[in-house]
């Protein structure tokens, strides 16, 4: 068969080429503005930021589900592998619509460079890897997502040692930096306790004390908290939580300067392989678009629900940053522009028995909210933190962190709040 075919051969093709060709060059006039710039909004840059069209002139961001990619010649893939010119290798590097999230993302918090892996973890991860090394030293909140201390833990095998301190005691911080200690690591507010950390405060110190500071903005996003303009060196995220927003992928994200991402962070994905994959990346892209109006809603939901919780009777205390009671209202007040979706509250029990015994009821009379320790989604969550999250955590340390076993952790997302109270009411009550 010969399959050697000029297009010549079909008469239209050619005026047909040619028309594409004009479309083209009509589409790259309308070439779009920079919406990752500050010029725009933050809903605005949400949208539309990190979006490079291509020749097809595509309304909605397209997904580039490819491991390689090709080179037009034997010199041109030279060329690329050598860094002499730009250009996707492979996807483990670099991938447009990992680049799409990464870009939209880093418009989102202020940073000058973001890179995409393939969850919270192994963000987390990635960061410990690009700057420690073995006799090497962490100052970290108590008060951190479990698996944070059970990743820290294992570093301890590398000879990365990490040293706890309570996430408001700056006197605390201050006095646990060691000669050796490379980074201070806290959330804020934090899961589940909801203590907010003083941004500004601990940013000053980690500059005085020549540390670095590595927020993980989780709860609050940067739609209403953005730490490296309060001056957190890197920000680290749980894209599968809040950015996604439908509990629908596994995903996560490093944010920092151009220098400390493409000299430290780089080599670390690059070589160690947690990257985002492509379809993840366009699914967090499309939950960027939603975010800034999600976390408003979630947040004004989960005020409304916590100003119920307060007026039960069974419940001993609220922990919800946008309460007046919160110990640390001032400085969310201050730092956040709402209190954020995620709440807290402990029910009664004579004893820790008693305690688990009610806050489980709760959570077993529960008919609209989800049993699930996942957050971050428009439907609402509950959890019993002691017994799952933070199971994995030796007790004293848990308590410590105020993780006791009446406390129940609940992301409020977009039901009626009414609803969500008559579902908690249920429980509270059978108690
Ligand atoms: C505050 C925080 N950071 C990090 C993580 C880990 O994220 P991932 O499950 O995407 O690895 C979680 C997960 O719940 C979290 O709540």
């Amino acid at each position: 068969m010969n399959k050697s075919r000029s297009p010549s051969s079909n008469p239209s093709a050619g005026s047909a080429a040619a028309a594409f060709d004009a479309a083209v060059a009509r589409a790259a006039e309308f070439a779009p503005p920079d919406f990752t710039s500050c010029d725009y909004d933050l809903e605005t840059r949400a949208v539309r930021a990190g979006f490079e069209r291509t020749n097809y002139g595509e309304h909605s961001e397209p997904m580039f589900l490819t491991s390689s990619f090709v080179h037009t010649s034997a010199a041109n893939a030279a060329a690329k592998f050598s860094n002499e010119i730009d250009g996707y290798i492979y996807s483990r590097y670099r991938n447009p619509t990992v680049r799409l999230f990464q870009d939209r993302l880093a418009a989102l918090e202020g940073a000058q460079a973001c890179l995409a892996t393939a969850s919270g973890m192994s963000a987390i991860q990635s960061v410990i890897l690009s700057l420690t090394r073995s006799g090497d030293h962490i100052v970290s909140s108590m008060g951190v997502f479990g698996t944070t201390v059970q990743l820290f833990g294992l570093f301890e095998r590398y000879g990365v040692r990490t040293s706890y301190v309570p996430l408001t005691d700056l006197a605390a911080w201050e006095a646990a930096i060691e000669p050796t200690t490379r980074f201070l690591f806290l959330e804020t507010p934090a899961n589940p306790s909801t203590e907010v950390a003083d941004l500004e405060s601990l940013a000053a110190l980690a500059q005085r004390r020549g540390v670095l500071l590595v927020v993980d903005n989780c709860f609050c996003t940067p739609v209403l908290q953005r730490p490296l303009e309060l001056g957190a060196d890197i920000v680290v995220h749980s894209a599968t939580k809040y950015l996604d927003g439908q509990g629908r992928v596994l995903g996560g994200a490093v944010l920092g300067t151009t220098e400390y991402v493409k000299e430290k962070l780089e080599p670390v994905l690059r070589f160690g392989g947690p990257t985002l994959s492509a379809f993840n990346a366009w699914v967090l892209a499309k939950g960027l678009e939603t975010l800034p109006l999600r976390m408003r809603q979630q947040s004004a939901n989960a005020l409304e629900v916590a100003r119920w919780l307060e007026r039960q009777p069974q419940v001993h205390r609220v922990l919800y940053p946008g309460l007046q009671s919160h110990p640390q209202f001032e400085i969310a007040s201050r730092q956040q522009s709402a209190a954020g979706p995620v709440l807290c509250f402990e029910v009664k029990g004579a004893s820790r028995e008693e305690a688990r015994a009610h806050a489980w009821r709760v959570v077993d009379n529960c008919r609209l909210l989800s049993i699930t320790a996942n957050l971050g989604d428009v439907k609402t969550t509950i959890t019993h933190p002691a017994s799952t999250t933070h199971g994995r955590m030796a007790p004293p340390v848990r308590e410590a962190a105020g993780i006791t076993e009446g406390l129940l952790r609940i992301a409020v997302g977009l039901e009626s709040p009414a609803d969500v109270c008559v579902d908690l009411g249920r429980g509270l009550a059978a108690g």
